[in-house]
């Protein structure tokens, strides 16, 4: 079990904090934010540094501006702050804050823009343009917080080299995400199903590889199954076998002649496994959701009742996944929502998450 430095001891009472947060959800087409559980989530920690006199510069990067998109600015993640913290002020402008483009919300509470529009934020850490960025970035604030679960996974200067030149603390969503995924890792009720779609192919395929390591069915649909059918199928013949003798199967979904979603056929064999599980662990839709809430037939919402109805531990994540489920009505009637969908598998397949590493291991 990982043993998390806690906020709860940090004396944060006049201090600059620098919070990196998931703020990175999904957008509308008229770039309005479609789903705020993330943010929503992120508010506990907020509120305990902001209610502890601290002031505080979050950090977090939104989608994936491959340079400087700048329709990804954090803008509208600036507003839902200030609505939420009853600001008014209608016209938020970009300003300079320690060098750093982003806005200010209040006294103490500033945002910075989307750090993925500089290049260092995504560098390896052990690069020259990853430690000059981290070190930008730990020059703002006395202390450090990672309550970005959703980006733990990946290596990044806000992530992991900020950690290692400030003292560190996790935040309270983080720490909630370790110990639930750390139980269920430990020691899952079998038969375990992991279901994985979505899209984000490059990150994902990887990881059904190492789902078999912890799972007794990987279940695979979607736009992922499709474009990589062939590869998964080569890839689960040389995984090696599970410690115990268990044995781990691979069920890949095809898609309809549409290609919009997972065969009814499909659909009914992972219901068939989804009964025999006793915990299921889900990841990505299945087939296209956006336009299709009003359509509770499609392959997603099938599975969506049918992990429900099974009435077993459910644990359910990802961006996407989450906006969908919320919009037809069923995110709470899983047993926990997990902020990751690539941190959560990555997590739960055992691999050490470079976030999670550099709060336990940096001095
Ligand atoms: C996510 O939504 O999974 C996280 O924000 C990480 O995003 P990334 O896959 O673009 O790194």
């Amino acid at each position: 079990m990982y043993k998390l430095p806690d906020l709860k001891t940090a004396q944060v009472k006049g201090k600059k904090v620098f919070l990196r947060t998931d703020i990175d959800v999904p957008l509308s087409e008229n770039g309005q934010i479609a789903d705020d559980t993330r943010l929503g989530e992120g508010l506990e920690t907020l509120n305990f540094l902001l209610k502890n006199g601290a002031t505080v510069f979050i950090g977090g990067h939104l989608g994936r501006p491959d340079g400087l998109k700048r329709d990804l600015s954090v803008k509208p993640v600036t507003k839902w702050y200030a609505k939420k913290f009853r600001i008014q002020n209608s016209e938020f402008r970009v300003q300079s804050i320690g060098g750093f483009e982003g806005f200010q919300i209040s006294d103490k509470l500033f945002l910075l823009e989307n750090l993925r529009f500089d290049p260092g934020e995504e560098s390896s850490p052990t690069t020259r343009s990853g430690q000059v960025f981290a070190q930008k970035l730990a020059s703002l604030a006395d202390i450090y917080v990672n309550d970005a679960f959703a980006s733990s996974h990946r290596a990044h200067a806000s992530i992991v080299g900020v950690a290692k030149l400030l003292p560190h603390f996790a935040g309270f969503m983080l720490k909630k995400e370790v110990e639930t995924l750390s139980a269920l890792l430990n020691n899952p009720k079998r038969p375990l199903a992991v279901i994985i779609g979505g899209a984000k192919i490059e990150t994902k395929l990887p990881l059904v590889e190492k789902m078999h390591q912890i799972a007794d069915y990987v279940l695979v649909g979607g736009l992922i199954a499709e474009e990589t059918k062939v590869l998964l199928k080569v890839q689960h013949e040389k995984v090696n076998p599970p410690a115990g003798g268990r044995k781990s199967a691979l069920l890949v979904a095809d898609l309809n002649s549409e290609e919009t979603d997972i065969t009814p056929k499909d659909a009914e064999n992972f219901l068939q496994i989804i009964n025999l599980a006793k915990t299921i662990v889900w990841n990505g839709p299945v087939g296209k959701t956006e336009g299709n809430e009003e359509n509770l037939e499609i392959g997603t919402a099938k599975l969506a009742r049918g992990i429900i109805d099974a009435g077993v531990y459910s644990v359910v994540g990802g961006g996407d996944t989450i906006a969908y489920l919320k919009k037809i009505g069923l995110l709470d009637k899983f047993s926990f929502v997990s902020s990751g969908g690539g941190a959560m598998l990555e997590f739960l397949s055992g691999e050490k998450l470079p976030g999670i590493e550099a709060l336990t291991s940096c001095t």
